[in-house]
């Protein structure tokens, strides 16, 4: 079993990574009896719900079984769920339990953000997006019709619960996705970590149990420092962006349907070394081991193509937009990055061109 902190004073909190952690889930509410409403969705529930309901039997919980996908993180399924929760009669006590991916936790954490001003907040992350990125730092959000993830809060959860096992039954290709952001981490920040991967790629890709329970530590120990460091990313924070720009700008442009979050980001991945590398930023030995390892992980490191002016209006309409200049996050090493601003757009238009 592995375990990591993330260090926020009063607000500090664990991250318990371990086989069967699911069995455990008891240990987080000791004592008496409590109202404990568990969000899920019906893809989650089949395999995870009674293991935790059985292990909960001595609390009062209800269970918010709401539908799989992106479109339901929205105002309706929150009001949904504010709905059950005082027709349940639950107060200010009550626990609020994420059990699934970034949907789940996001929505059921800005549930709890805002239920009686604030009420305790646990996630069991099962994707291995959820569990090495959404899970922890404390970012929770809805969509509107206008754009993702624009209605939120900063909110941290008093725990987060890994369970490596539910990972056995997620897709290949979300599987591969979270991948793309266990990389992300080495890339950004952890050299050593990032050869760790290289000499792993059979292992991860076999999802052997002790190679993914390193790789989720690891991740969620550079996670969690960055966090510490930067809760409400006005700094550092925004180097977990990587690849980010470009990525939401294939998201955005295939209707987020046809690549996966992780997909678009190994290949927004790869065309900010490429920048990087024009710009005199990364060595090319460097670009080579990140497209590389990516590729290897079984991800895409070729964009779809698409007009320059499509890829800039996309990329445009990214939150990290400021004062309407690009900012990109550019690896300097396997291991550092940093955020530019001042590239030209034929430089990036080139780069992007040569990366479709
Ligand atoms: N809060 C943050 O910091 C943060 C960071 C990154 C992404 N996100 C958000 O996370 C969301 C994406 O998360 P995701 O990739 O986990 O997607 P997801 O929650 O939609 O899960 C992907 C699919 O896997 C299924 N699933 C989940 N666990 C499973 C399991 N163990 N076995 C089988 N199937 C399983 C889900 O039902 C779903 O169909 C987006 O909404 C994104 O905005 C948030
Ligand atoms: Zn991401």
């Amino acid at each position: 079993m592995a375990k990591v902190t993330v260090k926020l004073a009063e607000r500090s909190y664990p991250i318990d990574i371990s086989p069967k952690a699911l069995r455990s889930a008891a240990n987080l509410f000791p004592g008496s009896p409590r109202q404990i409403l568990i969000v899920t969705n019906p893809t989650v529930a089949e395999h995870y719900l009674q293991p935790l309901l059985s292990v909960l039997h001595s609390h009062h919980v209800e269970v918010f079984n709401m539908q799989d996908g992106e479109e339901y993180k929205s105002l309706t399924t929150y009001a949904d769920i504010m709905q059950q929760l005082i027709s349940a009669g639950f107060n200010r006590d009550c626990a609020i339990i994420a059990l699934g991916g970034g949907v789940v936790g996001d929505l059921a954490g800005f549930v709890a953000s805002t239920y009686q001003r604030g009420v305790d907040f646990y996630q069991i992350p099962t994707t291995l997006l959820a569990q090495v990125d959404s899970s922890v730092g404390g970012k929770t959000a809805i969509n509107h019709p206008l754009g993702k993830n624009l209605i939120g809060a900063f909110y941290q959860p008093l725990a987060v619960l890994i369970d490596t096992d539910c990972l056995q039954t997620l897709s290949a290709r979300n599987y591969r996705s979270g991948l793309a952001e266990v990389v992300k981490y080495g890339v950004i920040y952890d050299a050593e970590f990032f050869h760790w991967l290289e000499d792993h790629v059979a292992e991860l890709r076999n999802r052997d149990t002790a190679a993914l329970t390193y790789a989720i530590e690891r991740s969620c120990a550079i996670k969690a420092e960055v966090v510490a460091a930067d809760e409400r990313e006005s700094g550092i924070r925004a180097l977990l962006n990587l690849g980010h720009t470009f990525g939401h700008a294939i998201e955005a442009a295939t209707h987020y349907g046809e690549w996966t979050h992780g997909e678009a980001v190994a290949a927004g991945t790869v065309i900010a070394s490429k920048l990087s590398e024009v710009t005199q930023k990364l060595s090319s030995s460097d670009f080579r081991r990140v497209a590389d390892l990516l590729n290897q992980l079984g991800l895409p490191i070729k964009a779809p193509q698409m007009p320059w002016q499509d890829w800039l209006s996309y990329m445009q309409r990214d939150k990290k937009v400021k004062d309407g200049r690009l900012h990109f996050v550019l690896p300097t090493a396997i291991g550092s990055a940093e955020v530019v601003s001042n590239i030209e757009h034929e430089t990036i238009a080139a780069v992007i061109t040569e990366c479709c």
